[in-house]
């Protein structure tokens, strides 16, 4: 119902990420593939070098030619109960069809990711530590990928997800010395603290300089210059984000790594050296962004005082606003040669990462790109859109501002909290989803919990008006998406509410769900 307009307010707006559609749009099918090449895996390859791998996660294949137990296991909401997810073979892809088989029709999250190796290092989710409160564990589904060929799910981090190991065994300490990677991706990051992979304190606290040696990727420029716009391969050494011994960049060709899939490393040996490469997953091989000396600008980084603990998605006091995504990483005793470095980039590549089958957009499946606009008589020009992190409608034509196309534009998900139904992804937020909170709308992160998955799901039925679709809230499912006076409401059909009036109601609940005003 259209009341009266509302007063344009300070927008606040992030860069489009313009490639995230490319990797997180996609058909939930499994792809016939081709069983993984018998030839060494990253962790052969590192140990015949001599540097063997102390930890090994994927949730995606094995790291091991030999390896074939559990990648990961996953919590289903209806029950509690929980499933191990192994490798389709020895030295194989992910089992997928298993999780989907068993979280269908409602929602599961990852609880465990396996190390591979026999230290059992296996990354369970990360409790409170002194800057961040406790952890949830990521959606197991919000991530569908291929890799050679099948369907597998890469996991996706918003803010308030991390995993951690304390105390792994085997993992460097007080200057000892030591390697890793991990396959990321470059379209879904932020500037927050912290999305690293690697060695972090035993206390879940900032324990000093040097306490720390993981990867960081994201756009948390710590230490001037930053060249471009990021995100950035950095080492997260400690009360900092190196790029190098003097802190920041000294490399004008490091603006940044926007690729699908970004294949990071990091290698410090503990004294006196550190070095970090970055290159697509996809193909070629790694750039080398900074090899040389630790930083002494600072005291405690050379040498290091690494404590051997795990972290994956926060930073090493639980700083956890960051998101990002992970497919396979790995870490190692000693630091590894150049030469291993590029073998291991190479059996990455021939992966072949992917993006999931193309999906049409304008439609409700997941994946696809969508707007929604109002049906209403005197609104059919408006569409959902976030305005200052509130879900509105606005006019939004071919004219408008790519900020204004952009905030009216959706991902859809599966549920979050029942993938028989829907949630909507920000498309220039990624992470940020539709929820609401007493029963007005907004655009918030997606923070894992069972309040926030409830709120951020919606169950599509035909329009009330006899057009369109209309999108029962699945906590309250007399109550269906409404705009009312430009606002988007959880309305039932007359309550106590004023934009629960009757008035208009089944106009105001149909939506138009049309082709997205930004790809
Ligand atoms: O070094 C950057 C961050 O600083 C660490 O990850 C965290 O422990 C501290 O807040």
């Amino acid at each position: 119902m259209l009341l009266r307009s509302r007063s344009r307010r300070l927008r606040k707006t992030l860069p489009l990420i313009g490639a995230a559609v490319a990797l997180t749009a996609g058909a939930l099918v499994g792809l016939p593939g081709a069983a993984q090449a018998a030839g060494p895996l990253p962790c052969d390859i590192y140990g015949s070098a001599g540097t063997q791998c102390v930890a090994a996660h994927s949730t995606t294949r094995a790291l091991f030619a030999a390896y074939g137990g559990n990648l990961y296991q996953v919590r289903r909401a209806s029950d509690n109960a929980t499933a191990n997810i192994g490798v389709l073979a020895a030295g194989d892809y992910a089992n997928a069809a298993a999780q989907d088989s068993f979280c269908a029709n409602t929602s599961c999250v990852i609880t465990i990711i396996y190390d591979q190796t026999a230290r059992h290092n296996d990354l369970t989710i990360e409790p409170a530590g002194t800057a961040g409160p406790a952890n949830s564990g990521v959606p197991a589904d919000a991530l569908p990928v291929t890799a050679g060929g099948h369907l597998v799910y890469g996991a996706s981090f918003s803010g308030r997800m991390g995993y951690r190991h304390r105390a792994a065994s085997g993992v460097a300490v007080n200057g000892q010395p030591e390697g890793m990677y991990m396959v990321t991706s470059g379209t879904h990051f932020n500037s927050a603290c912290c999305f690293d992979y690697g060695n972090v304190e035993v206390p879940i606290a900032d324990t000093g300089n040097g306490h720390m040696d993981a990867i960081y990727f994201g756009t948390l420029c710590w230490f001037a210059p930053c060249n471009g716009s990021g995100p950035w391969v950095m080492a997260d050494l400690e009360n900092g984000l190196f790029q190098s011994n003097t802190g920041g960049s000294q490399n004008t060709a490091n603006t940044g790594n926007r690729a699908p899939f970004v294949t990071a490393t990091l290698k410090n040996n503990g004294q006196n050296f550190f070095a970090f490469k970055d290159g697509s997953a996809q193909s070629g091989g790694l750039a080398t962004r900074y090899s040389g000396a630790l930083p002494t600008f600072r005291p405690g980084y050379s040498p290091m005082h690494q404590e051997g603990s795990i972290v994956l998605g926060t930073g090493g006091d639980n700083s956890n606003g960051s998101i990002g995504s992970f497919f396979e990483g790995v870490m190692t005793a000693g630091v590894p040669s150049d030469a291993a470095e590029n073998s291991v980039q190479a059996n990455i590549v021939s992966v072949g990462y992917g993006g999931p089958s193309p999906v049409a957009g304008g439609t409700l499946n997941p994946g696809s790109t969508i707007s929604l606009r109002a049906t209403t008589a005197n609104s059919t020009t408006r569409y959902i859109r976030h305005q200052n992190n509130n879900a509105i409608t606005s006019v939004v034509a071919a004219g408008s501002s790519a900020v204004d196309r952009s905030d009216a534009t959706w991902i859809v998900r599966r549920g979050l909290a029942n993938n028989s139904c829907v949630s909507f992804e920000s498309r220039n937020f990624p992470g940020d989803f539709l929820r609401h909170s007493n029963f007005q709308l907004f655009r918030q992160p997606m923070d894992g919990t069972a309040l926030f998955r409830s709120d951020a799901t919606f169950c599509p039925q035909a329009g009330r008006s006899g057009q369109g679709t209309s999108f029962a809230s699945l906590n309250f499912p007399t109550r269906f998406l409404r705009h009312f006076n430009n606002t988007l409401f959880i309305a039932s059909n007359g309550g106590p509410n004023t934009f629960d009036t009757a008035t208009s109601w089944a106009a105001d609940v149909s939506w138009a769900v049309s082709s997205p005003w930004t790809a």
